[in-house]
């Protein structure tokens, strides 16, 4: 049985979109099926991180509303194990059937082994449409005090819907603070009240990968692309631990 990932923030730009398709490329690159949803409807761009056009590719409704099967999923042309479904234009997340919506990803599970969901900003319909059926929630937040506050939002709301595998990840952490980062990060964490999963610094890549319309993964393996390979490999089980010359 596969296990479903929301990648959620709270606040706008924190990075959920960017770290949920180098987790997704990272662990299909590993040689598992992983199955990558777009769920920012109406502001998709998941396929641009991912490395891919969405010209063509279904949407996770076409799969709920049973126009199209889940084998017709986009596949990733670099790495085949690594599926995708964009999010549908035009609707909004409130006229998402949830019962659909749960057959769908009920289905994602028996056929993949990791199901990542890249939620909106927000914490309103779109982000509940994520999380709801997720086995476990990544909340990706800068050091800042706004999405430090907002992801201790997105928390509390995660803690009301009885989630219970809820993990932080620090992202676009500097060379700068990270002369402080122990604290720092220590504050995120007490702020979030989280226990933290990955740091992932500011790197240009991240930008310019999806400029050259390359997943970061197979643009560079050093800065936030190797931290979101540790972040894979922890998704795994792997014990590995937080070092900082695994972020600069
Ligand atoms: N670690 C990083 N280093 C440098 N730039 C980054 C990093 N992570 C993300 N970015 C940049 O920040 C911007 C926002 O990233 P992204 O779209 O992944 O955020 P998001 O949380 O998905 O945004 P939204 O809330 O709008 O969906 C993008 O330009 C991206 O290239
Ligand atoms: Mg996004």
């Amino acid at each position: 049985m596969g296990e479903l990932i929301a990648v959620l923030s709270g606040k706008g730009g924190t990075g959920k979109t960017s770290v949920c398709a180098a987790l997704s490329t990272a662990l299909a690159r590993m040689g598992h099926k992983v199955l990558a949803i777009d769920c920012d409807m109406g502001l998709q761009n998941l396929d641009i991180s991912l490395g891919l056009s969405d010209s063509g590719a279904i949407s996770f409704l076409d799969v709920c509303e049973g126009r199209y099967s889940l084998s017709q999923a986009a596949r990733h042309d670099r790495f085949q194990s690594l599926a995708f479904l964009t999010a549908p234009l035009n609707r909004t997340p409130e006229s998402v059937d949830a019962d659909a919506f749960r057959d769908m990803v009920r289905t994602a599970k028996r056929e993949f082994d990791y199901i990542f969901l890249d939620a909106p900003a927000g914490i309103d319909a779109g982000f509940e449409l994520a999380a709801r059926f997720a086995d476990r929630c990544l909340i990706v937040t800068g050091a800042d005090p706004a999405a430090m506050r907002d992801a201790s939002r997105a928390a509390q709301r995660l803690e009301l819907m009885g989630k219970t595998d809820v993990k932080l990840i620090v992202n676009r952490v500097s060379r700068k603070l990270f002369s402080t980062m122990s604290v720092t990060v220590d504050d995120v964490m007490d702020t979030a009240g989280l226990p933290l999963i990955g740091v992932v610094p500011e790197d240009q890549n991240v930008t310019l990968a999806a400029a050259f319309g390359a997943p970061l993964i197979t643009h560079t393996n050093r800065g936030a692309a190797k931290a979101c390979e540790a972040i894979a490999k922890r998704l795994e089980g792997r014990r590995v631990p937080l070092s900082i010359f695994d972020i600069f």
